[in-house]
């Protein structure tokens, strides 16, 4: 049932270029505009809709923070994305026009439920992003968007995430498509490469050995600290949820640009850091503020490493080791950079001598607030 696997999240991890391709099936037709009638939300409606609420706890959480950079890019609508869990109890301002986006592998997660239930109560419009057909999330809410990952067995979620960020770009761009912005070309052109991104999927995990191997050459370590910037941050946070959870090393991810306020204190001799790095050709504002970033820790004596696009090479002298990612738009790079970080917590916990799929303390759902 592993499929020749040690470990289901092995698995799992293998399965993400067929589960995004496999997400993606069938919602964009032969125009290259998307398809999601299964949604079953009104144009005019989602035409109306004010505000984006989002409610996630943990990986899907992140999932959460990816989207709002993409829905208010394409759609100029305002999102807050807020942990499930704290989301109820700061009495949230929503009306009809709030669409609630409720993510959830799952759909079983007790905060989340609760969550989307008050946002009901509100008078608020619910969709859920979810990958358990029939589960109690999707039956409790307006509407939903299927996550086609297969079942995810491993308690840290992997290909779950992926096809949620998936997921999240399809809503983020179906708005767009249906409001009408001025980001028409650019979202066409998105979803021409969401169609290939697959494939960039498939060549990162094609590289992986490297990480392993610098993975196995921290088991000893205590500490592991990641940095990002812009969509790159919320993949530090998932970079060190999986660190946290698998490896049982103290791991924390933060904004790059906040280093200077605080965290920068925490950087001593040899500790590791992993930076991902914005394309060059983006937003390249940050790219050159992330490498000053990366200079700057590298001289207080961290060890850097660095995932960066192919052909980026403004980073290589400052980067002790260097893992490449495929090109991609700005706003798709999460669906790329995590696959690494999955990857080193992965090995990290095998050298480490943790069970991978069941660490300890944890449940694949939590169904308890
Ligand atoms: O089933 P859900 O997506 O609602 O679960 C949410 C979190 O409990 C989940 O993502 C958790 O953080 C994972 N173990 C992370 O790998």
């Amino acid at each position: 049932e592993k499929g020749g696997y040690d470990y289901f999240m092995l698995k799992e991890i293998a399965e993400q270029p067929k589960a995004v391709a496999d997400t993606l099936l069938g919602r964009i037709d032969a125009g290259g505009s998307l398809r999601l009638d299964e949604v079953r939300i009104g144009a005019s409606e989602l035409r109306e809709v004010d505000k984006v609420v989002i409610v996630a706890c943990g990986t899907a959480f992140h999932a959460g923070l990816i989207a709002k950079y993409a829905i208010e890019h394409w759609t100029r609508i305002p999102c807050e994305v807020e942990l499930a869990s704290e989301f109820r109890y700061r009495d949230p301002i929503m009306d009809q026009q709030t669409l609630v986006v409720a993510i959830s592998q799952s759909g079983e997660t007790m905060d989340t439920l609760m969550a989307l239930r008050h946002a009901r109560e509100q008078g608020a419009r619910v969709l859920a992003i979810c990958n358990t057909n029939g589960s109690t999330i999707p039956r409790e809410s307006d509407a939903v968007l299927y996550t086609h990952a297969g079942p995810e067995v491993a308690v840290a979620s992997t290909k779950a995430f992926l096809t949620q960020l998936v997921a999240c770009y399809l809503v983020a761009l179906y708005l767009g498509q249906v409001r009408g912005t001025k980001w028409g070309d650019e979202i066409r052109a998105v979803i021409r490469d969401l169609s290939q991104i697959s494939g960039a999927v498939e060549r990162v995990l094609e590289t992986m050995e490297p990480v392993r191997e610098l993975a196995r050459s921290l088991a000893a370590k205590n500490t592991v600290l990641f940095l990002g910037r812009h969509v790159g941050y919320p993949v530090a946070l998932e970079g060190a949820l999986k660190l946290k959870e698998l490896a049982y090393m103290h791991a924390e991810g933060f904004a790059a640009g906040e280093l200077k306020h605080g965290p920068i204190a925490l950087i001593e001799d040899d500790l590791p850091v992993v930076v991902v790095v914005p394309s060059p050709r983006g937003r390249s504002v940050l790219h050159d503020k992330i490498v000053s970033n990366i200079q700057e820790i590298r001289a207080r004596g961290a060890r850097t490493i660095v995932i960066a696009e192919e052909g980026d090479e403004a980073v290589v002298p400052y980067a002790d080791h260097l893992i490449r990612i495929p090109a991609t738009p700005t706003l798709l790079q999460p669906l790329v950079a995590t696959v690494p970080l999955q990857v080193f917590a992965c090995e990290l916990a095998t050298a480490r001598g943790n069970e991978v799929d069941q660490p300890r303390n944890l449940a694949k759902s939590v169904t308890v607030e």
